[in-house]
């Protein structure tokens, strides 16, 4: 059977695996850990060994080969690379999606390489790891396909810097199967003799294990967590109990080259080995951050090439999330042509700080535009966990000298603007059941202001989108806020009074936006005044409200005048979560059972 070349971008998963501690621990024992690393076994202190996520992905292996249609009986590991992108926390649920990424042919007497892809999450949001498995598919080569591209890694010619001697028992695969590898080979005498072995064989991976653990001990003491990247090429297989050793020799800073060598015929059971990690430098930036996360998270911002969105970008990618730094490039007003060089400016920025980021020039106020803002984010960083709804323009009248095209741009802006944008991010962010979405309102239109009646009106409808998207929003994991900022920026520029322009640095926004984007944010339907430090919460609230009448004949408008100070009043107002819960006083009020009223 050919190798199915259509499977090469077709979508795996998403997978899923919970996991307790007892997993981390029981991984950690089959590849050798005891009571010289209790950090691995002991629930107490609990460190997970990186190599574990390759456990964690097992099904996902299976799986690429079945869609390569590979013939299954040439099949070996060939390689594995793993990025790690946070600490692999001590339980949760891990989801996982990818696809087959490559194929390459070797030649018909040679084989071909099946390459695959994945990407690992936790249930905190968090992205853990990246797989980039190598199948290599002996009886699959000759298929007229391109050849690999050559790799091999060049070990220094000196001592290696460091030697890890190691002895798997004689029933180690007994033990490191219970991870998730129960292939019979590794069990099964019988099975073992009709693969042409004199009994069963060490699991790859499991050797894999053993070298994860001896460069974290030489490398990196007790800090697992500190990994970037472990490399390995599976070269030659290995029965328990034969002693290996594993060879390092360091190789720049936050960097070395390892191989596993069988010490009884000296032969290289594991190759290539590259081992990469943070290095003191990156770990204080890492905890320079403190609680609040985006690490890792892919972010939008629209309307970043200035004022606020631009100090929002800046600092998601500063944080560690990956953005899009979307931006029309036009004048104040929404007017002329555009360009690209506000956005383009604000990625240079960002990546000459090391952040990553990436440009988007088309417009929110279209469906098209909002599609391809969020294409950006699928296509370049493969997901969207976040989006800023930032961008705006002014084109202030009084009502009656306003136009109809002043209106409606305004409007096509704000609130067509976040509709286009968010509709197409949530789709992907109900299919990873994980979002973070802020709006932007304002004091225009949550309080008035003259001349702003379009600007104003826009404002505060984006107050009731978000007061049903969170509703919708709330059982994938998505929050949604607004922000009322207050900021020097173009927008602002001739409004406000020059003594307070430099007081108003839009930097002093950023951190409630940080706070409603991240991870942590336990926050819905939230509203918050921010500006020049000073924060605060504006509600929609309902006064406690008054009877006028008996409920069956109207009464009058005196009757109501009368009673108009109660009707005012707001002393025990209350937030309502929904329609349901608001309309609930109106239902109860001539509820005899309420002696208040
Ligand atoms: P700004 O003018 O500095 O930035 C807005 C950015 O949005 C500009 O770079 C502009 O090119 C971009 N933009 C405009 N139309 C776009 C479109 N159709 N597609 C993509 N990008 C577009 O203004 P500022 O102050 O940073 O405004 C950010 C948000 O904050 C706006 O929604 C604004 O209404 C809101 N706001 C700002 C206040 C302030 O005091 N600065 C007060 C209240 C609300």
């Amino acid at each position: 059977m050919a190798l199915d070349l259509d499977s090469i971008g077709s979508p795996i998963g998403p997978m899923v695996k919970d996991y307790t501690w007892k997993d981390a621990a029981l991984y950690a024992l089959g590849v050798g850990a005891g009571f010289d690393d209790l950090d691995y076994v002991y629930e107490k202190q609990l460190k997970v060994i990186p190599s574990f996520s390759i456990g964690a992905v097992f099904d996902f292996l299976m799986t690429v080969a079945t869609d390569s249609a590979a013939d299954l009986r040439g099949i070996l590991h060939g390689e594995q690379d793993i990025l790690f992108h946070a600490p692999i926390p001590a339980q949760g649920r891990l989801t996982t999606t990818g696809a087959i990424t490559h194929m390459y042919d070797k030649g018909a007497d040679k084989g071909a390489l099946v390459v695959a892809s994945a990407d690992t999450f936790h249930d905190s949001g968090a992205k853990l790891f990246t797989n980039i498995f190598t199948l290599f598919c002996r009886k699959d080569g000759g298929y007229g396909g391109e050849n690999a591209p050559g790799d091999r890694t060049t070990f220094p010619d000196r001592d290696p810097d460091f030697t890890q001697e190691d002895t798997p028992s004689a029933d180690q695969p007994l033990l490191y199967r219970l991870s998730g590898d129960v292939f019979a080979l590794h069990v099964d005498p019988d099975f073992a003799k009709a693969s042409g072995f004199d009994k069963p064989i060490m699991h790859g991976l499991c050797t894999h294990g053993y070298a994860c653990r001896a460069v974290i001990k030489h490398l990196m003491p007790g800090e697992p967590e500190r990994m970037t990247r472990f490399r390995t090429r599976f070269s030659k297989t290995l029965y328990p109990g034969v002693a290996v050793k594993t060879l390092i020799w360091k190789d720049g800073e936050g960097r070395a080259l390892f191989k596993v060598v069988n010490q009884d015929n000296n032969e290289v059971v594991i190759d290539n080995g590259v081992v990469e990690w943070m290095t003191d430098a990156e770990q204080q930036r890492r905890e320079s951050l403190g609680d609040i996360h985006v690490d890792g998270k892919v972010a939008v911002v629209t309307g970043a090439g200035a004022g606020l969105g631009r100090a929002y970008a800046i600092e998601l990618a500063r944080r560690g999330a990956k953005v899009v730094v979307n931006d029309l490039g036009g004048a104040r007003d929404g007017s002329g042509d555009g360009s690209s060089s506000a956005a383009d400016e604000v990625v240079a920025e960002i990546k000459k700080a090391g952040g990553e980021a990436v440009a988007n020039y088309d417009s929110v106020s279209t469906a098209s535009g909002g599609e391809a803002i969020i294409n950006t984010a699928i296509d370049t960083f493969d997901r969207v966990d976040i989006l800023i709804n930032n961008a705006g323009i002014l084109r202030d009248r009084s009502l009656v000298k306003m136009s109809d095209q002043q209106w409606q741009q305004v409007l096509a802006v704000h609130l067509d603007g976040a509709y286009n944008v968010t509709r197409p991010a949530l789709r992907h962010m109900r299919g990873q059941g994980y979002g973070r979405i802020v709006l932007t309102t304002s004091a225009a239109g949550l309080h008035g202001n003259f001349g702003q009646t379009n600007y104003s009106a826009a404002k505060l409808a984006l107050v009731g989108f978000m007061n049903t998207l969170k509703l919708e929003g709330k059982k994938y994991d998505i929050k949604v806020n607004t922000i009322a900022p207050i900021a020097t920026t173009r927008l602002t520029d001739d409004i406000l009074p020059p003594d307070m322009k430099d007081k108003l640095k839009p930097e002093l926004v950023v951190p409630l936006m940080l706070y409603l984007a991240a991870q942590q944010c336990p926050d819905t339907g939230g509203i918050y005044n921010a500006g020049m430090g000073f924060f605060s919460k504006a509600a929609v609230v309902t006064g406690p409200g008054a009877t006028v009448g008996d409920g069956q004949t109207p009464p009058t408008a005196e009757e109501l005048a009368a009673k108009i100070q109660s009707i005012r009043s707001l002393k025990g107002a209350k937030e309502y979560g929904d329609l349901n819960a608001a309309l609930m006083p109106i239902l109860d009020a001539f509820d005899p059972k309420d002696p208040i009223r």
